[in-house]
């Protein structure tokens, strides 16, 4: 192989950067060189690639987001766009793609596989829903942004007897909230997989007062059908007596910058680097994700067909520490 691109497509994660510099110097050592699509598949669509530059990405490779830009980018389900996609990358000369990013941008990455071009998917969503890998890039940072978040909310809710309903990411996948509920001890944890009703929800609140608790946080998924907004105004419009006053806080998009973990530098050199490998082995339609501290490769049918679950003894555990 002469010549391959990377694109960086949906939510940005921390350690983006990190796999593009490991997918460069990987591919320089192979005698290869790397184009990088600029805007997720909006550029690849318009062709907008230029060659990934050494000292920039030396300068970025330990920063959040992507150099590279990111899009959400609906028109690229319509098959006339990968046809395009696939003909910009043909007509540049290039002879394989990597695609990092999370659920929505792999099944992309199957498009295009499925139109005969060579492409090998890198995990990366701080939702951690893509099946088939333990863990994907930007997951460790987010974790740590959020229990540093929460450990913050946990000071000034003591303070004030206050009890918090604090939002973070994950969209149809609970694994942020529950594992940053059982990381901080938070009194309620509420993910899409298992959902609390409002009322279920004052009642846990409610007990952890009666338990003497000076405080309470209840963790809440942004894509629970019971989400913050909806439990809030149960508690507004239908409670006389709530046992602590009530704050909503909304962690957002925080989670998804600055810097990535030690972790999330190492995943996404090892997954970024040995994509390339796996490129010039002649690999292709598959997912470099991570299975029991080695890479694994899936295929990427089974990434797009399947779901992953979301553990039930993990989320029993987190039932019973939260007591
Ligand atoms: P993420 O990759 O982080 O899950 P999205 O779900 O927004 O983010 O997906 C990123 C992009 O992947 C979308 O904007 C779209 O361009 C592309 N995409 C999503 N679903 C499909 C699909 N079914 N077929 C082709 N492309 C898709
Ligand atoms: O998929 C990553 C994610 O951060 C989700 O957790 C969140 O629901 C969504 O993206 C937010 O999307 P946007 O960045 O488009 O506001």
């Amino acid at each position: 192989m002469k010549r391959i691109a990377v694109v960086t497509s949906g939510g940005d994660a921390p350690g983006m950067n990190a796999a593009l510099n490991s997918i460069y110097q990987m591919g320089t050592d192979l005698g290869i060189e790397v184009m990088g699509v600029r805007r997720g598949y909006e550029g690849l669509v318009e062709g907008d690639m230029v060659a990934l530059q050494h000292r920039e990405l030396r300068e970025n490779m330990n920063e959040g987001g992507t150099i590279l830009g990111s899009a959400r980018f609906e028109l690229f389900k319509d098959e006339e766009a990968q046809l395009r996609a696939v003909r910009n990358l043909r007509d540049a000369d290039v002879e394989g793609l990597l695609v990092i990013g999370g659920d929505g941008s792999q099944r992309g990455s199957f498009a295009i596989h499925r139109h005969g071009f060579p492409v090998i998917g890198i995990a990366s969503t701080v939702d951690n829903d893509l099946y088939g890998t333990d863990i994907s890039i930007g997951v460790d940072t987010a974790l740590n942004t959020i229990i540093e978040s929460l450990d913050r909310i946990g000071t000034t809710a003591e303070s004030h007897r206050r009890a918090f309903l604090v939002e973070v990411m994950g969209r149809k996948y609970g694994y942020l909230a529950l594992m940053s509920g059982i990381a901080s001890g938070a009194e309620v944890i509420i993910t899409p997989e298992f959902e609390m009703e409002p009322p279920e929800v004052v009642r846990e609140l409610h007990l952890a007062h009666e338990r003497g608790n000076r405080y309470a946080i209840a963790v809440v998924t942004d894509g629970a059908k019971n989400n913050v907004r909806k439990i809030e105004e149960y508690i507004r419009e239908h409670l006389d007596e709530f046992h602590f006053e009530l704050r909503v806080t909304i962690l957002g998009h925080v989670q998804r910058g600055g810097p990535p973990t030690v972790f999330d530098r190492y995943l996404a050199t090892r997954l970024g680097s040995s994509a390339v490998q796996a490129l010039q082995d002649g690999k292709k339609g598959v997912l470099a994700g991570w299975k029991c501290y080695e890479v694994e490769y899936i295929p990427l049918e089974d990434v797009v067909s399947k779901r992953k679950e979301l553990s039930v003894s993990l989320w029993r555990l987190g039932q019973m520490l939260s007591k």
